[in-house]
């Protein structure tokens, strides 16, 4: 994989907060701070793991990154451009050169469609090809990703889990983009085809150059293919580091406890090593701590840590940490 050094997508300090209405006023009651302060850059030709557990803010991050949620607060720049100040023209240039994959191929799939329309629609709305140059391209698009051209009458129904993801796949390939937001892309497949399907991930990265931000709910998931990996808890970065660094030197305790819980093959080591059990349950995002947001349910955490927010900071080149005690 080459990684250049260029910055594709920068984030500063994004926040995307959801309001919460209530009584038969409907009077806004408060806000779910989904994300509430992330800044991370993502390099051309990388994967960017994001993970942490259900309800975090992961999913809210890809998609207010790409724009289909207006940030509340914050910036993302594409390309040095900063999103928020593009006329709706360059806005359209921009979304034909990110998009999402989903994490449910059943569900992010129109039923009553046939390959050839789904994978040809955004052509067509793009207003790229017509005709036979879309059936061209969706051809092309279906060996892409290692189906066969003659699939293009047939509806989704018709195919498995991981055959119905390649397809959604083609389909956010038809653009040409540069930048991919993966939402567990694989975690709803059978263990048995998630490889498969990663390996067409990188495959893709090699022959298109593509730049993914690639979001998995457990650490195992992305190892193979992330360059780097950032932590999420409670809508904030916890950690970011490369990815050998984030597996071999952690240094955030909801790192290490996340860390903690995944099988590994050496029985040995399994038995032996500190499993962290964290206790509690994650905080709601509509009220979420004091100070570090980590620190009800933190190990070594203490009164420091309930007054002040801990801001991301380099220990080391290019590993992050956002806890006093790191
Ligand atoms: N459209 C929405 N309206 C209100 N709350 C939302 C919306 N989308 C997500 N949330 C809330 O934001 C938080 C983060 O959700 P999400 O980004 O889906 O997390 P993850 O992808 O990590 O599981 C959750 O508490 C979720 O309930
Ligand atoms: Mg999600």
């Amino acid at each position: 994989m080459t990684v250049s050094s260029e910055v594709l997508v920068k984030v500063e300090d994004l926040k995307m907060y959801f309001p919460i209405y209530s009584g038969i006023f409907q009077r806004k009651v408060g806000d779910v701070k989904a994300v509430d302060g992330v800044s991370l850059d993502i390099y051309e030709g990388e994967t960017l793991g994001l993970v942490g557990e259900s309800g975090c803010g992961k999913t809210t991050t890809g998609r207010t990154i790409i724009q289909l949620y207006k940030p509340t607060a914050g910036h993302v720049w594409f390309q040095g451009k900063d999103l928020a100040t593009l006329k709706s023209e360059e806005m359209r240039q921009v979304r034909r050169n990110v998009q999402m994959i989903f994490q449910d191929p059943y569900a992010s799939l129109n039923p009553r469609m046939t390959l050839r329309e789904i994978i040809g629609e955004p052509i067509l709305a793009f207003g790229a090809a017509t005709g036979r140059e879309i059936d061209d391209r969706v051809a092309d698009l279906l060996k892409l990703v290692k189906l066969s051209p003659d699939f293009v009458g047939r509806y989704p129904h018709e195919f498995s889990g991981g055959q119905r993801q390649r397809i959604g796949i083609a389909r956010s390939l038809a653009m040409n983009p540069q930048f991919i937001v993966c939402d567990e892309p694989i975690s709803a497949l059978d263990v048995s085809i998630q490889a498969q399907v990663i390996n067409l991930f990188e495959d893709l990265q090699q022959q298109l150059g593509l730049t993914y931000l690639f979001v998995a709910h457990d650490l195992s998931m992305v190892r193979h293919i992330s360059n780097r990996v950032a932590v999420m808890y409670l809508g904030i970065i916890a950690e970011l580091a490369d990815r050998d660094e984030i597996y071999g030197n952690p240094l955030h305790p909801y790192t290490k406890a996340l860390l903690s819980s995944i099988p590994i093959p050496d029985p040995i080591y399994y038995e032996t090593r500190k499993r962290i059990v964290l206790e509690g349950d994650v905080p709601s995002p509509a009220n979420p701590p004091s100070g570090c947001r980590f620190r009800t349910r933190c190990p070594i955490g203490d009164a420091h840590c309930a007054e002040e927010r801990p801001e991301m900071r380099e220990v080391t080149a290019g590993h992050f940490v956002a806890c006093f005690k790191a």
